[in-house]
């Protein structure tokens, strides 16, 4: 395959991005003529950011799984496109030709019908990082199913509130999983949030862990004989659903400033176009290269730049079941090593983790294959950037810093590999179609000025491109107030940004309640609402405050009736009610427990001034002079942990 859309010069970068401002239609237009569609589009955009309606390609008729399958099966049917690598590195690796991925997916399609599943419907999936969670999701996507991954970081009660929310009838599911020296026992967590549902009728349980499990007859059955079931038919293919390109792809659940997580929804024609052609050009894929995209499949990269965007460019791409660390911190390197990898797509936090082991890791490891190296999830330290640029990529790999959020689809902001300049810290150029724009408290564009080498304000996008999300799940409205009302006629981000000279941006972070934690989205309001429900809790206040690995650690200041003396005891109490309600991905790292919160006359928690202190500021706290009691201060301040 050969990509007529790829970029491959700064001044050709300059000329499609001023092409797809001038005339958005024809440009992405143009693009979107790569691809096998069923049926061509009536009108390429149609939009108004008020309700907000945003429409691609409508009219049009295609399945992602033709795009991302059955095209490549006459030229390279039997080039890989799934390399898996388990957890233990000792275990037998897989791997799926494109053919053998397609046959796959044919087949499990048919098992999700013959278990009931119609187009539409919602299936949820919770599954490790094993190549049946591949095959799972194209395989709902194959027969016009919505998909919603679940990671298997959350707890039952997160996923039974998202089962509810998305009135989901189907869950795909392991009885485990492996992570490092852990066992994550899923089938557990599964019926567990399954008290008191009412809309799941199917339970498909793939094996791995062989943890025992219980399987309740005419809810639960196996993927393994469902699949036999269906081999024994020969069942090798099915036909692709033709799906609208403005049908929902799937769900994928995200935390916000509020209490809730939002189901935000992607529509087929657009996130299919938007992530292959991001895909081509920020990592300047290359036919036959190998990428390895070391996130969870549960999370937005793992879908866009794990699955989409690289298996509908045809690339071989590396499913990896372990995490950075385990047996040792040379795993990703013995990866690479392994399998050869030119394109490996990492978050700062691994970096950041694997930079504390020095660089025995690296020793007798063959990097050389590697040719472009990414990252994704936060801001990028200059140190990480540096030591990921020396000793990984040996000065010879650009890298690429991609801004971009679950809401955006793919990547929004980043230097395109080789072809456009990279510098540290800065995720530099929003990418063709891509229209950002700063702006104050007020809503007012921030415009460059006269003698000051950046500018800074909240980062907005004034023009929709082909994946931005749709709606958030059975909440139109919700959708409207978080991303479209605060500054009419623009998408708002929750990021602040500062831009130079030159046009590059620099995301400063989030200016809303939200933290990132490891390149994990955590709303603050979600971890007090958790830390709430434990007994004894009177009320709390979650602030993040700077970590040296996860980029932001969460800091808990908690009221509490009455520890009985025993403090340490108490916190971990607490620790484990937010397991419980949310998942060990949201426990804090400090727990400081307090007489009252600093509170202005009206009620509102003064924020600022607990983020100050978590952050180790003492003398400049700002204006305190609202407070309803300064005297609390005083106290937080001696009791800061
Ligand atoms: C938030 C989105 C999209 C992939 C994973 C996270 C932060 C993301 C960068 C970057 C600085 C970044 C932003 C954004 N973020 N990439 N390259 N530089 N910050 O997806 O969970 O939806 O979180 O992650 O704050 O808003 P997400």
């Amino acid at each position: 395959m050969s990509y007529p859309y790829q970029i491959t010069s700064y001044e050709a970068y300059k000329e499609a991005y001023k092409q797809s401002i001038e005339n958005p239609e024809q440009f992405w237009g143009g693009v979107a003529e790569n691809f096998t569609w069923k049926k061509k589009w009536d009108k390429v955009l149609e939009w108004n950011f008020t309700e907000p309606k945003i429409e691609w390609f409508k009219g049009a008729k295609l399945n992602i799984t033709e795009n991302c399958l059955d095209r490549h099966i006459e030229a390279h049917g039997n080039a890989p496109a799934i390399i898996w690598e388990p957890n233990a590195p000792d275990e037998k690796n897989r791997l799926l030709t494109y053919k053998k991925l397609l046959e796959k997916v044919c087949q499990f399609g048919q098992v999700l019908k013959n278990n009931g599943v119609k187009k539409g419907d919602r299936v949820c999936i919770y599954m490790g990082m094993v190549p049946e969670l591949a095959v799972a999701t194209l395989a709902c996507a194959r027969i016009g199913a919505i998909h919603s991954v679940i990671f298997g970081g959350f707890s039952a009660q997160s996923i039974a509130d998202r089962l509810y929310d998305a009135q989901a009838e189907f869950i795909v599911t392991c009885d485990g999983a492996f992570r490092g020296a852990k066992d994550i026992p899923l089938k557990n967590v599964i019926d567990d949030a399954l008290i008191g549902n009412h809309t799941i009728k199917k339970v498909i349980v793939c094996t791995r862990t062989r943890t025992p499990i219980s399987m309740l007859k005419g809810r639960d059955v196996w993927y393994e004989d469902e699949m036999k079931h269906v081999e024994e038919q020969g069942i090798t293919f099915i036909e692709a659903e033709p799906m609208d390109a403005e049908d929902p792809l799937f769900i994928l659940y995200t935390s916000g400033s509020t209490g809730k997580p939002k189901g935000v929804v992607h529509a087929c024609g657009g996130y299919m176009v938007y992530t292959n052609y991001t895909f081509i050009n920020v990592f300047q894929y290359q036919p036959s290269q190998v990428h390895f995209c070391t996130a969870d499949i549960g999370w937005i990269t793992g879908h866009s730049y794990i699955l989409y965007g690289p298996l509908s460019a045809g690339a071989t791409s590396l499913i990896f079941e372990g995490v950075p660390t385990y047996p040792n911190a040379g795993r990703f390197w013995d990866i690479v090593d392994k399998y050869k990898v030119n394109i490996l797509y990492t978050a700062p936090t691994a970096i950041r983790s694997l930079m504390g082991f020095g660089l025995g890791p690296l020793q007798g490891k063959d990097l050389s294959s590697l040719k472009v190296l990414g990252t994704v999830g936060e801001p990028i330290n200059e140190e990480a950037w540096h030591w990921y640029d020396e000793y990984v990529g040996k000065k010879q790999c650009p890298i690429v810093d991609t801004w971009w959020q679950t809401e955006t689809g793919g990547i929004l902001i980043s230097n395109l590999a080789g072809i456009t300049p990279a510098k540290p810290s800065w995720a530099t150029l929003p990418l063709p179609g891509v229209q950002m724009v700063l702006v104050d408290e007020k809503g007012n564009e921030v415009l460059d000025e006269e003698g000051s080498d950046t500018v800074g304000g909240n980062l907005c996008i004034k023009f929709p491109w082909p994946s931005i999300l749709r709606t958030t799940y059975g909440d139109h409205e919700r959708c409207r107030t978080n991303y479209f009302a605060t500054y009419p006629n623009l998408y708002f981000t929750g990021d602040g940004a500062l831009r130079s000279k030159e046009g590059f941006y620099r995301i400063t972070g989030r200016v809303d309640d939200v933290l990132n934690v490891s390149g994990h989205r955590i709303g603050t309001a979600e971890v007090e609402n958790a830390i709430n429900m434990h007994s004894g809790v009177v009320e709390s206040a979650v602030v993040g405050y700077p970590h040296d690995i996860k980029g932001q650690g969460i800091y808990a200041y908690v009221v509490f009736g009455n520890t009985h003396g025993d403090e340490t005891l108490t916190r971990k109490d607490i620790l484990q009610t937010v397991t419980r309600i949310i998942g060990p991905i949201a426990k804090p790292d400090k727990i400081q427990f307090v007489s009252g919160l600093p509170k202005t006359r009206s009620g509102k928690i003064m924020r600022r001034i607990l983020r100050k202190i978590a952050e180790g500021e003492t003398e400049n706290l700002g204006d305190t002079s609202t407070l309803l009691d300064p005297g609390v201060v005083d106290e937080i301040k001696r009791g800061k942990i």
